[in-house]
């Protein structure tokens, strides 16, 4: 059995070792493709693959059809919206994910680009603290639940809209739930996005819910890009001067972004939120875990697909 590490942007190495000694431990064999700058790379490596573990790479139809032997593909994360879900059902080809692992990377990373948002870029000018303002989640799922512990610390007050999760679950944690998305926004003054990017989600943070944010408001996203509209954030921000937008997704519009909003305006240049050493083991070790139990017990309990 072959397992292949397809990873544009690399693990750390101590999380890579840990992925070899557990593949290894079941007397499966480990193959690494790291860094790779052509889709053909990807695609002749997964040639004779069993089982594929990957982070943000693209796995479309046409990486399936070259994986002939693939059984499982993990993505050592959250998000799986860069699987073709029915392409891998078509080929029998089991999809998980790694829910949780990588949260408290994503949520710690939410608060340093908020303090470098409200303490104006570090520009010298006097900016705003964190404490006593309100904080819009949203989503409550893994990522959102961490940011609201760590909020806690800083002495925010809690706010969240998610339409899956029952409002006990946010009650029970201190956090005030929303009875919709526009009810969040409207609200607080900074909100942290953690939706994933679904037909649904796309697009969907736009003029109009911005538009509903108080006077120098900050956004957050180290979710997805295409849950942000960005022609509508490009309109918005052009004409609310006060508000600021960090994100962790380097969007489609960053040139112009940067052009029209410096000072205002900040993405990091490769998704940084699951780039820590603990995020990179959690997750990578979750997925060679997940892959061992998939061929020797047929366990499919982190199954995303049909
Ligand atoms: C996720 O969905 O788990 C995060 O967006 C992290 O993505 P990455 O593994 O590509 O950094």
């Amino acid at each position: 059995m072959k397992v292949l590490i397809a990873t544009d942007k690399p693990f750390a190495k101590i999380a890579v070792a840990g992925i070899r000694f557990e593949v290894e431990a079941a007397g499966f064999e480990l193959a690494l493709l790291e860094k790779y700058t052509e889709k053909q790379q990807l695609l002749d490596a997964v040639v004779d693959a069993d089982a594929i573990i990957i982070r943000s790479d693209i796995i479309d139809a046409e990486v399936i059809a070259a994986a002939k032997k693939m059984k499982i593909v993990v993505r050592a994360g959250a998000g799986y919206d860069n699987i073709d879900l029915d392409a891998a059902s078509d080929s029998g080809v089991c999809v998980m994910n790694t829910p949780g692992q990588n949260a408290n990377a994503v949520a710690e990373l939410v608060f340093g680009m908020l303090i470098y948002a409200v303490r104006n870029f570090y520009n010298g000018t006097s900016g705003t603290e964190l404490m006593g303002k309100k904080l819009g989640i949203h989503a409550y799922g893994n990522v959102g639940r961490n940011v609201a512990r760590i909020a806690k610390g800083f002495g925010m007050d809690l706010y969240a809209y998610d339409a899956y999760c029952p409002e006990t679950i946010m009650m029970n944690d201190a956090i005030k739930p929303m009875k919709s998305v526009e009810d969040l926004y409207a609200t607080c003054d900074i909100v942290s996005v953690h939706i994933p990017a679904t037909s649904e989600t796309k697009k969907s943070i736009n003029a109009a819910l911005l538009n509903l944010m108080p006077k120098g408001a900050v956004l957050v996203n180290t979710a997805r890009k295409e849950v942000i509209d960005e022609a509508e954030m490009v309109e918005f921000m052009t004409t609310h001067r006060d508000f600021k937008y960090v994100t962790d997704i380097l969007p489609g519009n960053d040139v112009e972004m940067t052009e029209k909003f410096a000072g205002r305006y900040f993405t990091t240049p490769k998704k940084m939120g699951a780039q820590t050493s603990e995020a990179n083991i959690n997750a990578g070790i979750a997925a060679a875990k997940q892959i061992v139990d998939f061929i020797k017990n047929r366990n499919a309990q982190y199954k995303v697909n049909k």
